[in-house]
């Protein structure tokens, strides 16, 4: 047995100086260091033999273990830096090759504006409404009957509003005022939620006007919410957004779910007030609407107008962003053309 084991050494030996790869190393392993290798099978065969050489055997055969083990280790980090090196070489890479120019893609400027506005009031203690809450597709029911609009109302007439043929009473939502009534369903006040996302309108496109277009939503519901707090949030908006400098007016308007309601003007940024084409000589442009949530409103989802009042504000996301960069077309925006998209 003795014997045995040496030839074992021997032969081991020899092919782990033989092995050309790691793959060689491995089989070599396998052969002689393994549960069924060669070693072992000297080991089992132990058990006939008297324990004095059980004692003797034993122990040459756990330094020949140790022994090739060692050996295997050496070779394997060899070998490992033979192969590493061999790799490198042959991948080499000229790094005084010029470069492809890797184009870096841009968040979409609308995108942009939603981001910095969502942030705006953020800040001012807003938080941003889930989409759930805010759905494209919309019912008649929640875009205009909870909203206050009486049956007949234009804004419900087919050449403003995209009806769906899948279902009845089924459309694209025109507004997003439609999620105040959704939150107000879902939570008790207080509320102070944003709600930023898509609409569309039946509306032929121009220079000014596309049938999709992004509106952000704001609605606050308390006790005592005055007009006061509605026009110290807006300004204090239209400030962070466009600048201390821009002035700004607020002007008495119409919407059935507010009451009283208001339009907000920036002077335009094409003429500087004197009166232009993008502002129809008036030297304003209109970014939002807004007003006080109208009691009918508050009643249709069930808070009591006499315990709560809140105001709410809707303004257009193109707009605001074309005041800011002084882009005189909306088509611009849904183009995707590059030269455009790459200045933002
Ligand atoms: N939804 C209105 C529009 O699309 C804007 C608005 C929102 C007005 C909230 C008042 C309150 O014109």
């Amino acid at each position: 047995m003795k014997e045995k084991l040496e030839l074992i050494l021997k032969s081991a030996e020899e092919e782990i100086e033989k092995a050309q790869t790691l793959q060689d190393l491995e089989e070599t392993k396998l052969k002689y260091l393994s549960r069924k290798g060669e070693l072992n099978s000297i080991k089992k065969n132990l058990k006939d033999l008297s324990d004095e050489d059980k004692r003797i055997i034993g122990s040459l055969a756990n330094s020949v273990y140790n022994q090739l083990d060692e050996a295997i280790n050496k070779k394997n980090d060899e070998l490992y830096k033979i192969e590493l090196n061999k790799k490198l070489s042959e991948e080499k890479i000229d790094i005084t090759l010029p470069s492809d120019i890797t184009p870096q893609g841009k968040v979409h400027p609308l995108t942009q504006t939603i981001n910095e506005i969502t942030q705006i009031f953020q800040g001012l203690g807003f938080s941003v409404m889930a989409s759930e809450n805010s759905p494209e597709v919309e019912t008649e029911y929640i875009n205009f009957d909870m909203l206050n609009f009486p049956p007949n109302h234009p804004a419900k007439d087919m050449q403003d509003t995209f009806y769906t043929k899948t279902a009845p009473n089924v459309i694209l939502r025109s507004q997003t005022s439609g999620a105040q009534i959704r939150q107000m369903l879902h939570q008790s006040p207080p509320v102070r939620v944003i709600s930023p996302g898509r609409v569309y309108r039946c509306e032929s496109v121009s220079a000014r006007k596309n049938n999709l277009f992004h509106q952000i939503e704001g609605l606050l519901v308390d006790k005592d919410i005055t007009f006061a707090d509605l026009k110290g949030i807006l300004n204090e908006f239209v400030r962070i957004y466009f600048g201390a400098s821009r002035p700004t007016r607020f002007r008495a308007s119409y919407f059935p779910f507010t009451e009283p309601s208001a339009e907000v003007d920036v002077q335009c940024i094409m003429c500087g007030g004197k009166g232009c084409r993008t502002c129809s000589g008036t030297g304003w442009l209109e970014v939002l609407g807004a007003g006080m949530v109208h009691a009918n409103v508050l009643r249709n989802v069930g808070i009591d107008p006499e315990i709560y009042s809140g105001f709410a504000f809707g303004m257009g996301v193109e707009r605001l962003t074309m005041l800011k960069y002084a882009i005189n077309d909306i088509r611009l925006f849904f183009n995707n053309d590059v030269r455009f998209l790459n200045q933002f």
